[in-house]
């Protein structure tokens, strides 16, 4: 899924998703112990760490926003490429020295970085008292424990069915307007320059009754934004067969259907129309016409789809083991149109520079980038990471240069065609949900439209979580500047 960015205003940049954040949370509900987190990565990884919370509270620990106060650090992090994992490494030399000043607190590395390297963490990085992989957080309690009392411990052990649905996370970064919410983890797909099947290991999807359950409460309790993630929401399926009947609701009467991802769609908008439904991310090769057909039935299901490409050029598309080719992608893009129109978001993933890449096909992924208009891309340049198929398979024989000259120049394209998409906003009249106070000035409040455009409005009588009806009256490449409606 896509790596999503703390601000989506601040994009489109090359390394963008390069982000991190960490608890903002200061919980004082009485607890023995404090405990400190930083995430790195995507958002299913926040997401991660809003479980781990959960567990670590239900253990006598709260949560707190400065690590000094911290009886636990935990860095959970990303493996994705080579910068995101050298970011960490820093980060963790850098806590060397709290440690040196309060030798008893515990270190501990989660995420994709843990499950890649595994005890190599413990030798190369000798701070650092546990490791723990994505499907292991359950563990966390007693690891850190033993931890305590002076034995470091590794548990990278991958679960064919842990889904984490019965815990209900505690919200970390929350601006208490939109939430993310896992509906599945792991990915089957091989992308053959991806880690992710590697850290994160077999696709399973969570049961359909606990995340309309999570929505319910999150509205119930002020939410009115939830974003369903994955890393490839269009293969979500869930039956009572083939997942874990133990954990199922027994109450309803429907659980013997299968629910694929359209099914859970509905099921989620219609939990409130008042609750905003968004999802990421959306694989090229699987988003169906029930999706897009589900999304035009519910207003409240947000118009916008992320829907990574990677590459403009079919030869590159197979060797990056994607399962699509360039006709494949633009059919489905004309099919997103033609059901959804030209106000529906369509966003990217691109990488410059992939293996054999040449001059001409790098060209297609511009061209492509012409005949989409996203409105907006994350985009990097290939970073090979050890043990993928790629890195495996293929060399990495495009110089560090021309991979850095073709991103710029993609990023160039990005730019403008975001400018043109956000410049057909201007002189609309559009609905925002306000999510708070702009970065730039109090006196102006920050909401997002349906197609997950940053809108500027000057502030009103109104709070985060309210619908306002904003003309669009200006923009930039990043935002649009709107004035309210009576
Ligand atoms: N599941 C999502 C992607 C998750 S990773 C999907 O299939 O679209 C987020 C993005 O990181 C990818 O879309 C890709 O553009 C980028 N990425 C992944 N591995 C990379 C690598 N080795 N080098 C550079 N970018 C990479
Ligand atoms: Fe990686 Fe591909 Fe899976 Fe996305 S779909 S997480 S890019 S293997
Ligand atoms: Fe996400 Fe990074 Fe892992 S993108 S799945 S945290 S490798």
């Amino acid at each position: 899924m896509q790596n999503i960015i703390k601000d989506i205003d601040i994009l489109p940049s090359g390394e963008a998703q390069a982000c991190d954040f960490k608890t903002t949370k200061d919980e004082s509900t009485g607890k023995a112990k404090k405990l400190y987190i930083e995430s790195y990565g995507c958002q299913m990884n926040f997401s991660d760490s809003e479980i781990v919370a959960s567990i670590m509270k239900k253990n006598g620990f709260d949560t707190t926003s400065s690590y000094e106060q911290a009886d636990v650090i935990f860095l959970n992090t990303c493996s994705i490429r080579e910068k995101a994992e050298q970011t960490v490494r820093k980060r963790l030399q850098q806590f060397n020295h709290i440690k040196a000043q309060h030798p008893g607190i515990t270190i501990g590395v989660l995420g994709c970085m843990a499950e890649r390297l595994k005890e190599k963490l413990l030798e190369e990085e000798k701070l650092v008292d546990v490791v723990v992989g994505p499907d292991a957080y359950r563990d966390l309690p007693s690891l850190v424990s033993a931890a305590e009392d002076g034995t470091k411990g590794v548990n990278t052990f991958l679960s064919r069915e842990e889904t984490y649905a019965d815990i209900s996370p505690v919200r970390l970064n929350s601006n208490g307007v939109s939430a993310f919410i896992s509906i599945m983890r792991g990915c089957d797909n091989m992308c053959s320059f991806c880690v992710v099947p590697f850290t994160r290991g077999r696709e399973r999807s969570r049961d359909p009754y606990s995340i309309r359950d999570e929505a319910k409460e999150l509205f119930e309790s002020g939410y009115r934004e939830v974003t369903l993630l994955g890393q490839n929401v269009d293969s979500y399926k869930w039956s009572p067969e083939e997942n874990n009947k133990a954990r199922l609701n027994k109450k309803e009467s429907v659980t013997e259907k299968i629910v694929n991802f359209a099914n859970l769609l509905e099921m989620v908008a219609q939990v409130n129309p008042a609750l905003r439904v968004r999802f990421s991310t959306s694989h090229p090769k699987d988003i169906t016409d029930e999706v897009l057909y589900t999304m035009k039935k519910y207003d409240n299901i947000c118009k916008y789809i992320h829907l990574p490409v990677q590459s403009g050029n079919s030869r590159i598309l197979s060797l990056m083991n994607r399962t699509y080719d360039r006709d494949w992608y633009l059919e489905r893009v004309q099919k997103i149109r033609e059901i959804l129109g030209d106000e529906c978001g369509i966003s990217s993933d691109m990488i410059a520079g992939f293996c054999t890449e040449t001059e001409e096909e790098h060209q297609d992924t511009l061209s492509l980038m012409d005949l989409v208009e996203f409105d907006f891309s994350y985009m990097f340049y290939y970073s090979e990471r050890p043990g993928t198929l790629a890195a495996k398979k293929f060399e990495d024989d495009i110089p560090l240069s021309v991979k850095k000259r073709r991103l710029q120049e993609i990023i160039a394209r990005q730019n403008q065609w975001s400018l043109f998409r956000n410049r057909k906003d201007v002189g609309k009249v559009q609905e925002i949900l306000i999510e708070g106070t702009s970065k730039r000035s109090k006196d102006e409040w920050k909401g997002r439209n349906s197609a997950n455009k940053v809108v500027i409005v000057p502030s009103g009588n109104f709070k985060p979580g309210d619908y306002v009806w904003v003309k669009i009256t200006d923009c930039s490449s990043a935002t649009l500047f709107g004035e309210l409606i009576a």
